[in-house]
């Protein structure tokens, strides 16, 4: 007998033992999907989960496998119908993308390829390298300029702090370096989004380092208020980190005046980092680029394609100007990630040498794809037709006596409630009406408190949104909120 017939668990793998049985499984899973994405619009939004489902959604980890076929019945049944519900056209809520039908064939290659991208020398290395150039070119970022795909624009701020820290202080290796920390600020407006925040914690510089600006009537930053800080804190010791503006601000999509911010961080050598988290990408629309022409004067930009780009879940993206700047905050690799002259390990550029993770999606591919397939002019006019969405909602809610407009409409996001007769309290007849709307399945708008006064918060980001949505909204919520009173 030879030697490996005597081990034969050494010739056991995962793989199917039917590769024909295999095919067949993934052409029918491909129709399942298919039907779904064709047929999403005539279902609800959002379907809550039965407990029945929780339940099975809670089993103890299964020791024996049930095979492909069973596992796909079970995820058919309990997890697919079950959606957070963003590709739906009357998802309204938060400002979430809606995704491509491309993007399941972008998965697929994805996950077959199952590539690293920390590093090495193959294709999909050189696909990031491309959507970040493509990105450089788009916010006219010098050729030398860097990048990396992140899972979303919170870990992109993250990541553009410390690359900001690391130029003012280098590396925290001694002491020193640490208490010299504590002297820093950031500076934003009030209006900035969550992570900014979180990030300051997480990067231990703490809450107390963010100095929030208030915001003017139109929701952007007070620039001069915030010159007048920057100038008092540095009379008092204290070092600004960095300035960070908003391109479409989380609550009502407020843009900024970043040119003022970029002029005022230039003069002091401060940092200029933009949250553009969804905003960036309007870029993309001819009719909104030159309200966002400041941002090519940024140090760093963070932003999603997950959201406005319509990228499947997640890929968010973090451009830095300075390639030197970006590589000394996280370059640095053990032995055993060794470049090397020849081979898999050739590759000049490593990217975990420009974040803080080594294993790393392929997130690049479905960029790449989208952009190939529907190219740049198609997603800018999908932005702009979002944007033109939010103002027939705003001229129907003007229209109509018993709603009322909370924000002015900047970009893409209404923010609104039904005021009709006499109520003690809008805010929870407002809660209720999006409750409902979520509950029945009819559309899954978002709520917000503006000043103590609950909004209805519609955020058009889905490229599958259209006019008639727009006017179904509306109806529902004057039906709703009739009956309610
Ligand atoms: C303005 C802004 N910044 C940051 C974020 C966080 O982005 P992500 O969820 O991709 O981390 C969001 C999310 O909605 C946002 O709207």
């Amino acid at each position: 007998m030879s030697e490996d017939k005597a081990n034969p668990d050494l010739d056991t793998n995962l793989d199917p033992d039917d590769w024909d049985a295999y095919r067949a499984q993934v052409h029918s899973l491909a129709d399942t999907l298919v039907d779904r994405m064709m047929t999403m619009g005539e279902k609800p939004v959002w379907t809550q989960i039965p407990d029945s489902i929780k339940a099975a959604l809670t089993s103890s980890i299964p020791q024996e496998g049930v095979g492909a076929d069973a596992a796909l019945a079970e995820a058919k049944e309990l997890i697919l119908p079950y959606a957070n519900g963003n590709p739906h056209p009357r998802f309204m809520g938060w400002v979430q993308g809606g995704g491509t039908s491309g993007g399941m064939m972008a998965a697929m290659i994805e996950s077959t390829m199952n590539n690293n991208v920390g590093g090495r020398e193959h294709a999909a290395v050189y696909v990031e390298k491309q959507v970040i150039r493509w990105m450089c070119d788009l916010f006219e970022f010098p050729g030398d300029a860097s990048g990396l795909l992140t899972s979303g624009t919170s870990m992109a701020t993250l990541n553009a702090l410390v690359i900001a820290r690391t130029r003012l202080l280098g590396k925290l290796t001694d002491g020193e370096k640490v208490k010299a920390q504590s002297n820093l600020r950031v500076y934003g407006s009030t209006a900035m989004h969550s992570s900014l925040a979180k990030a300051l914690e997480i990067i231990g510089l703490g809450a107390h380092s963010f100095r929030q600006i208030t915001t003017d009537a139109m929701g952007r930053v007070d620039v001069g208020l915030l010159q007048k800080t920057i100038i008092a804190d540095m009379e008092d010791g204290l070092k600004p980190l960095a300035i960070v503006g908003t391109v479409g601000t989380v609550d009502i999509g407020a843009v900024d005046d970043i040119e003022a911010l970029a002029d005022f961080a230039q003069q002091h050598d401060i940092w200029l980092h933009i949250d553009g988290a969804f905003g960036a990408l309007a870029i993309l629309a001819p009719e909104i680029a030159p309200r966002l022409s400041g941002m090519k004067r940024a140090d760093s930009i963070a932003f999603d394609f997950h959201k406005w780009g319509q990228a499947t879940y997640v890929c968010g993206c973090l451009l830095v100007r300075s390639d030197d700047a970006h590589r000394a905050a996280f370059a640095g690799r053990a032995s055993y990630l060794a470049g090397a002259a020849r081979g898999l390990a050739s590759a000049d550029h490593w990217y975990c040498d420009y974040g803080p993770e080594l294993s790393r999606s392929f997130k690049a591919m479905k960029v790449w794809f989208l952009l190939k397939e529907h190219g740049a002019k198609a997603l800018g006019a999908s932005i702009g037709k979002s944007c033109k969405l939010a103002a027939l909602m705003e001229t129907l809610v003007a229209k109509e006596a018993k709603l009322e407009l909370l924000a002015p409409v900047q970009m893409n996001i209404v923010c609104f409630r039904y005021s009709g007769g006499s109520r003690d309290n809008f805010n929870a007849l407002n809660s209720h009406i999006v409750a409902e709307l979520q509950e029945r399945g009819i559309a899954a708008p978002s709520t917000i408190l503006l000043d103590g006064v609950l909004a209805i918060r519609c955020c058009f980001i889905n490229h599958r949104t259209n006019a008639s949505d727009v006017r179904a909204v509306i109806k529902a919520v004057l039906e709703i909120g009739d009956n309610s009173l």
